[in-house]
């Protein structure tokens, strides 16, 4: 049985939650802490696999995790830390989500010798389509990143990664990345509804458009390769295409998109 302490059940780690109770079997048992979380918004039903609490210390007897998973803000981790390390044993292995916290911060907490993993999954957890990437430091075992892999790869699509600091930008492109296409589609439904549709429609079309491409983009991989397939030369998507990518031009903004979201990452860490 693997005994995962997760400490913070709000957006991400209710969505993740949501999708480990489900995917998972009888080998692992989840205890839940967050001050304030809405377990039935959430739609969690506590029982024996799921304990949902307040506090560690509603829970009698020994609370060494063989997984503590952090998935508070990044500026509550600390208290979180804190709050885990009943939980934290030598052969714990701590995984935390929060955006910009480093491993060599978190091992500063709690300690040299600790096994710590950093994640980044993003909101696609809701649906068990999250798309998460991780850095493990030295001291995580092989079987550890296995049971990290297994969790993970239970609510989507799970990569290592070798360098932590490649985690800025993995959290600029995926960790942030869902916001810009549902920007994206609301430009599209707006400048729709500008030019004459009504707003049922617009809405309608605009993401059922955004839904399909992903689709083509999962079974292809080659957003290159379907682009040139949709556009006859000379045609009405070349002529979009060129309104959009005037002389590289969203190219050139998605590179200041990435790199603002990087930057930031980098200036909260
Ligand atoms: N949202 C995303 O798309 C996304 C994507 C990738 C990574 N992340 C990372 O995921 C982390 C969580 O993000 P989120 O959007 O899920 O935030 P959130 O909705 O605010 O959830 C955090 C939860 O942790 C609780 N909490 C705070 N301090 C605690 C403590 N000491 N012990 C137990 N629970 C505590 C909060 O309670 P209160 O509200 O009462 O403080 C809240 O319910 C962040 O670090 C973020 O960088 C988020």
């Amino acid at each position: 049985m693997t005994r995962v302490l997760m400490i913070g059940a709000g957006r991400m780690g209710g969505a993740m939650l949501k999708g480990w109770t489900k995917a998972l079997g009888d080998g692992f048992r989840f205890t839940v802490i967050d001050p304030h979380a809405d377990w039935q918004g959430l739609g969690l039903t506590p029982g024996p696999q799921l304990l949902l609490g307040r506090t560690l210390d509603e829970f009698p007897g020994d609370h060494t995790a063989d997984i503590v998973v952090l998935a508070t803000k990044p500026q509550n981790l600390e208290t979180a830390l804190q709050g885990a390390r009943p939980a934290i044993g030598a052969g714990t292995l701590v995984v935390s989500i929060a955006a910009g916290v480093a491993t060599r911060t978190m091992q500063d907490a709690i300690g040299a010798g600790q096994a710590v993993v950093r994640a980044m999954p993003n909101v696609g957890a809701l649906v068990s389509r999250s798309v998460t990437a991780a850095f493990a430091n030295p001291e995580v075992s092989p079987a550890q990143r296995d049971l990290v892999a297994e969790l993970f790869a239970s609510i989507g699509a799970f990569s290592w990664i070798e360098t932590e600091a490649d985690l800025h930008l993995i959290t600029a492109l995926s960790g942030s990345g869902p916001a810009y296409y549902f920007a994206f589609c609301e430009a599209m439904i707006a400048s729709a509804i500008a030019a004459g549709l009504s707003d049922e429609v617009a809405r309608v079309l605009a993401i059922g458009t955004l839904v399909s491409a992903g689709r083509l983009l999962e079974d292809s991989g080659d957003p290159a390769g379907l682009r040139v397939m949709v556009t006859s030369p000379k045609g009405t998507t070349a002529a979009a295409l060129d309104a959009l990518g005037d002389g590289g031009a969203l190219g050139a903004l998605a590179a200041r998109a990435l790199e603002a979201a990087r930057a930031r990452s980098v200036e909260m860490a």
